[in-house]
């Protein structure tokens, strides 16, 4: 990949934590392509998105045609559908760097840690994308609505993958997104953010709150 900013497909870019992150990325001047199941609704979100960011350079289309134009592919979609998401775009993303932001939540109990028997759902799209995709697991403590307005986003990010290269590219862009990130390690470490979200849940409900995480040094 060159100096030029590399062109992200959101898949899920629709909903709310993909609406976000392509936001953020289309504001920061990423070229961003949002991915749908229906091309017709992709493009609509585009549409909007540009509206709001005329400059930036924005499109929609269904998952495999947008995962086959991007440089990367983030995943955006409930952990019900990850697993059928990933498999349609297995062949478009091959070399790439997938960022997976799945919690791996159960419904009704969504504030209680679920993990799937790989234990992750990082490790799951690892498993099942291949050795030739870096599989980057991030953003599953952020909650969607700082990323949809302008303020100060005041939580970080917990970035999980087996290639530090490609951890290294999604902590730019989670700086590109308004984030201090840090390397989490491999991506069976992708298990703690993914439970960790269970307890933010909790938190958010008795205080009324879109809770996060932050890391300190303690230097
Ligand atoms: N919301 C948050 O604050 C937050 C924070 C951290 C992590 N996450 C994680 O991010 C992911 C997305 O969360 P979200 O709250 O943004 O979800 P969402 O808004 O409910 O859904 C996101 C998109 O997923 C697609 N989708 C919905 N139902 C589907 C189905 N039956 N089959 C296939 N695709 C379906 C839809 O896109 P199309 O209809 O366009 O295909 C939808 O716009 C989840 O794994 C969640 O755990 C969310």
């Amino acid at each position: 990949m060159s100096d030029q900013k590399p062109s992200i497909a959101v898949l899920g870019g629709t909903g709310d934590l993909g609406g976000g992150l392509a936001r953020q990325w289309a504001k920061a001047g990423y070229t961003v392509i949002i991915g749908s199941r229906s091309a017709e609704k992709g493009i609509a979100a585009a549409d909007a998105l540009k509206s709001e960011f005329p400059d930036a350079d924005i499109s929609g289309g269904d998952l495999v045609e947008t995962s086959t134009k991007a440089d990367i592919v983030a995943v955006t979609v409930p952990y019900a559908h990850h697993g059928a998401t990933l498999e349609q775009i297995k062949e478009a993303v091959q070399g790439k760097i997938v960022i997976d932001t799945t919690v791996p939540l159960r419904p009704p109990k969504v504030g209680r840690v679920q993990l799937p028997a790989a234990g992750s759902a990082g490790k799951e799209a690892q498993e099942l994308l291949g050795e030739n995709v870096r599989v980057v697991s991030a953003f599953q403590n952020v909650a969607a609505h700082h990323l949809q307005s302008d303020h100060e986003v005041d939580c970080d990010v917990l970035v999980a993958g087996d290639n530090v290269d490609a951890r290294e590219t999604v902590i730019g862009l989670a700086a590109a997104a308004g984030m201090k990130a840090w390397h989490a390690g491999p991506i069976d470490n992708a298990a703690a953010a993914e439970a960790l979200t269970s307890i933010l849940i909790q938190i958010n409900k008795r205080e009324k709150a879109h809770s996060g995480i932050r890391i300190t040094l303690g230097k």
